[in-house]
């Protein structure tokens, strides 16, 4: 028998860039939604702000060993969200001293800080860009009352281009003192869209085999290099295990793609899984996304284990399992569904995660990790909401504010505070929104 608290505290030294993460916890990306927003002037958009500082410095204090943001954007009218931050070399500033404040701030108790870094594509609200730009005209169906432009395909150069973007955030985030960067190629955003033969019908070298799909992430990874010249700059990905939808990536291909991640020298790859357009289809869908409970997986690849899972917690620890023997060197984090210090721990021990990943429970308990590796804690707080993944999801969000605004942290575990939460989403957003998450 083994002891969860000592495995979980075990530092993790990555292959590529030989950088140490402190113990196995990871703070998974999570949209902040706290930096500047001007509907009319695109200019004066995504610069971090103080409240972006005071949520990274309490997380600090959370002993978690990797902090990673959430997505940053890296072309200012292409935001997943309005009050996304953006590295933009369009943008009359990179906001270096702003983004060091961050780094300062997340670093400030040993934990290693890496730049999430994004393009929505497709997968945007046309309130916020009509004109999507995507690999291929495949519009996104409308979901929860959310509705997409429909992409104009990307030419080369605009691919270059975006090559280029990501590989300019890198080093912005590399120069303010970040350890590295993640891409975001998981829940349906441009890179998930580019390996999706559902989002990707081009028939260029962009498009086709998996191989071609690919290209732009290991176009991606070349640049970076090429940028930040330090061997010691984490790079990273969150990758789908896959997307649950029709001719989206399936965990075959997922595998592939990981392979390929890694033989590019990728340090860890974060599994994730599903993507938005899956809350189009059943309503017994709309519980997935990357939410997805257990009982709903469905692993397609040729070699895949009979399935046995339903008491374990972390929703893609099956494919995490499948992946495992394909890699040599790359970490896995896996991200998704943890609730207890013992099914996290039996995830590691059972070989299936090097690391776990921690997103909604570090927004309700910033000091989860902290209390867990002192032994105070054996359980992230449970919630009283109804089942619905979308209401969870706000409930976070607000969490986050509520961390950077310096403010008491709404207890959802408490059923007073889950009404009046409700109460207040149903009085501020539309109704079309409303019947999604409600529903
Ligand atoms: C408010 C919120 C914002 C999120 N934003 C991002 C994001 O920017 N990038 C990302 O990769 N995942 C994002 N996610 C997904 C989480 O990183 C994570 O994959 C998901 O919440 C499952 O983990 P959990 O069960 O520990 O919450 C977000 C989740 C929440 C709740």
């Amino acid at each position: 028998m083994f002891d969860p608290v000592e495995l979980l505290s075990q530092p993790v030294t990555f292959p590529f860039s030989g950088r140490t993460a402190k113990n196995r916890f990871l703070k998974s990306a999570m949209s902040e939604r706290l930096a500047t927003f001007s509907t009319f002037d695109p200019y004066g958009r995504g610069q971090p702000t103080e409240e972006l500082v005071r949520l990274y410095e309490t997380w600090a204090k959370g002993d978690i060993g990797i902090i990673v943001t959430g997505n940053i954007q890296i072309k200012k009218d292409h935001l997943e969200a309005t009050g996304n931050t953006i590295i933009d070399r369009d943008l009359p500033s990179n906001y270096l001293q702003e983004w060091a404040e961050v780094a300062r701030a997340a670093k400030s108790q040993g934990s290693l800080v890496i730049g999430q870094v994004n393009h929505p594509g497709r997968q945007v609200s046309i309130n916020i860009q009509p004109y999507p730009e995507a690999p291929s005209d495949v519009e996104q169906p409308s979901t929860g009352g959310v509705l997409f432009g429909r992409p104009t395909p990307l030419t080369k150069e605009g691919i270059k281009d975006i090559v280029h973007r990501f590989a300019y955030a890198a080093s912005v985030l590399h120069s303010a003192g970040f350890d590295g960067i993640q891409l975001h190629v998981a829940h349906g955003y441009l890179l998930s869209q580019f390996l999706a033969r559902r989002t990707n019908t081009r028939n260029d070298e962009y498009g086709g085999s998996l191989v071609n799909r690919a290209q732009i992430l290991l176009e991606i990874i070349a640049a970076i290099r090429q940028e930040v010249q330090s061997p010691s700059f984490i790079i990273s990905v969150k990758l789908n295990s896959q997307d649950f939808i029709p001719e989206g990536l399936s965990a075959e291909e997922s595998i592939m793609v990981a392979t390929l991640l890694e033989s590019a020298g990728v340090d860890f790859i974060e599994v994730s899984g599903g993507a938005y357009e899956q809350t189009t289809r059943s309503p017994r869908d709309k519980v997935m996304l990357f939410f997805i409970p257990r009982s709903n997986l469905e692993l397609t690849p040729s070699d895949c284990k009979p399935y046995t899972v339903e008491t374990r917690e972390g929703y893609f620890l099956d494919y995490a399992e499948l992946l495992r023997p394909h890699l040599n060197l790359s970490k896995i984090v896996v991200t998704g569904g943890f609730q207890t210090a013992q099914g996290m721990a039996d995830a590691v021990s059972q070989g299936a995660a090097d690391m776990i990943g921690l997103a909604r429970p570090l927004t309700a308990e910033p000091f989860l990790v902290r209390d867990i590796l002192r032994g105070e804690k054996k359980k992230a707080k449970g919630d009283k909401f109804p089942e619905s993944p979308m209401l969870r999801f706000v409930a976070s969000e607000a969490q986050i504010a509520e961390i950077g605004n310096g403010q008491d942290i709404s207890n959802f575990d408490n059923q007073f505070h889950v009404a009046r939460f409700i109460a207040k989403m149903q009085k501020e957003i539309p109704a079309a929104i409303s019947e999604a998450l409600f529903s």
